[in-house]
């Protein structure tokens, strides 16, 4: 079958979080199921720059106020489908914003992907191509499924959640311009509280809901989680229509046996991996610690719990830990990170941005992640941290509860503990858990076995991969 998966973003081409690696990794994930993939993603000018053999595909004359054209190419060695519409997305900063400012017409951004990718479902492109199915991700992708509907098109389309903190809401005056029919405007539709929103348009239009996690598949029910849309989760799970579907890392880019960026080493020969933390200290300029070495990589924001991680360091540095933080996001988070580590320079580093190749360093010189967030639909540094041997430290919440057992006496008598985790998300939970991780820490034999254990859990695509190819062959029958 073939696949037109729509988003936003796109490892290794465009990336501000998890979204895009999970969209570049599920085209291989789906592949040896007998499902080949496009990817349908803006031309940022980045990506555009980088394209070879480009191709159009697909073309308009005034797409929401400007031409356009989609364009078969490949870049980074990906092969991907790109919208170029200079008019949206030829203008400089991130996929969403420049200089922390949104765009103010990211709702027409997004809405001319989700039309140009209903229109190739519906009319195929100039090389032949027609998809079996539509998956569109997140709000940018929201309104697929919605035009499809309009149009009476017969392709069946599958909206994954990724964050349903991110709704896509935009004001009611703007439903001529983007071709949404005034009908479809009630609470029952794509209203959302008097505006529209794309997420929701997706969520009610799409022939199946999914989401990252089977605990964020239930949790998304609960007005705590669901941010003003469990009523619409709530009611396509009774019909039996939403799947929790967890996510898988790209085995092919985190593989601490094949990494470029770092020392080698494995489960069965972890030894270099002291290298790889000797290095990290060094680059960051830390004393040797007693205690463990801690890495956070994360967006700064309120989601990832990084208030809570402010409170609860020092007490872990006192004790003899040492922590290297890289993230990027509010600047109040960023101010105050940066603090800590001049407080603390021997034990504390602090890099703000953004920062592939050095994720990769910290992944495998770290001996735990910390991802103490409020809720995580899935989460990815975890699973990094598991195949690293980086014993993730997690808050129990959605994808988080799901990846990682804790380390109690139980769990680790029966071989099957692979982290920590903590059930009441504050500060105090979190500094508990840390409390415990630094005092296993100090049973080296332990740490190893638990090591171990983390490092030999699977968590590629296997059998998410099955998942999603199981699904869509159930759409398409
Ligand atoms: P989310 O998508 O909510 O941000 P995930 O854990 O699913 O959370 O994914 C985050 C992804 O972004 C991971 O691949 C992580 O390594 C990466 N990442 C986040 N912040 C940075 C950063 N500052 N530098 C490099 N990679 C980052
Ligand atoms: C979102 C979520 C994160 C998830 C990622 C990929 O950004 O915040 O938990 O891992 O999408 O699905």
């Amino acid at each position: 079958g073939r696949v037109l998966s729509v988003a936003s973003e796109c490892a290794p081409l465009m990336k501000t979080g998890g979204l895009a690696d999970v969209v570049g990794a599920l085209p291989g994930a789906l592949e040896s199921h007998g499902w080949r993939s496009r990817v349908l993603m803006p031309a940022y000018p980045t990506v555009l720059e980088g394209a070879v053999r480009s191709r159009r595909i697909w073309r308009s004359d005034d797409l929401f106020g400007g031409p356009a054209c989609v364009r078969a190419c490949t870049a980074d060695g990906f092969e991907v489908l790109l919208l170029d519409a200079p008019h949206l997305f030829d203008r400089p900063g991130g996929p969403y914003s420049v200089d922390h400012h949104d765009h103010p017409d990211n709702h027409l951004r997004f809405a001319a992907l989700s039309w140009a990718a209903a229109q190739i479902a519906i009319e195929g492109t100039s090389d032949r191509w027609r998809p079996d199915i539509v998956h569109a991700h997140d709000w940018q992708a929201g309104l697929v499924p919605a035009y499809l509907r309009y149009a009476g098109s017969a392709v069946p389309s599958v909206m994954t959640i990724h964050n349903i903190a991110f709704q896509g809401v935009f004001d009611a005056d703007q439903l001529d311009r983007l071709n949404l029919p005034t009908g479809d405007f009630h609470p029952g539709g794509i209203e959302y509280h008097g505006a529209v929103s794309a997420l929701k348009a997706g969520m009610v239009h799409a022939s199946r809901l999914t989401t990252v996690s089977r605990t964020y598949a239930e949790e998304l029910t609960t007005p705590q989680f669901g941010f003003g849309l469990e009523g619409v989760v709530a009611e396509r799970r009774d019909r039996g229509e939403m799947h929790g579907i967890v996510n898988g890392i790209d085995a092919t880019v985190w593989d601490p046996a094949r990494d470029p960026h770092t020392t080698p080493y494995s489960a069965a020969s972890p030894g270099p991996k002291a290298e790889n933390r000797a290095s990290l200290l060094k680059e960051f300029g830390l004393a040797e610690p007693s205690g463990p070495l801690a890495v956070v990589v994360t967006r700064l924001t309120h989601q990832k719990g990084v208030d809570m991680l402010l409170e609860a360091l020092p007490a872990f540095v006192e004790g003899g830990g040492a922590v290297v933080v890289l993230g990027s996001g509010d600047p109040g988070h960023e101010q105050s990170l940066r603090e800590v580590a001049a407080h603390r320079p021997d034990a504390v580093g602090v890099r703000i941005g953004y920062d592939e190749p050095l994720s990769h360093r910290m992944f495998a010189g770290g001996d735990l992640v910390l991802v103490p967030s409020r809720f995580e639909p899935c989460g990815l540094t975890q699973l990094y941290g598991l195949r690293y041997g980086t014993l993730p430290l997690v808050a129990s919440t959605g994808g988080l509860r799901d990846t990682v057992v804790d380390s109690t006496d139980e769990h680790r008598a029966s071989g099957t503990a692979t982290g920590f985790t903590f059930t009441d998300i504050s500060t105090t939970g979190l500094r508990d858990a840390l409390d415990r991780a630094a005092s296993l820490y100090q049973d080296q034999e332990a740490w190893r076995e638990v090591r171990d254990r983390a490092m030999t859990t699977p968590v590629d695509w296997a059998a998410s991969g099955a998942q999603y190819a199981q699904l869509f062959q159930e759409l398409v029958r």
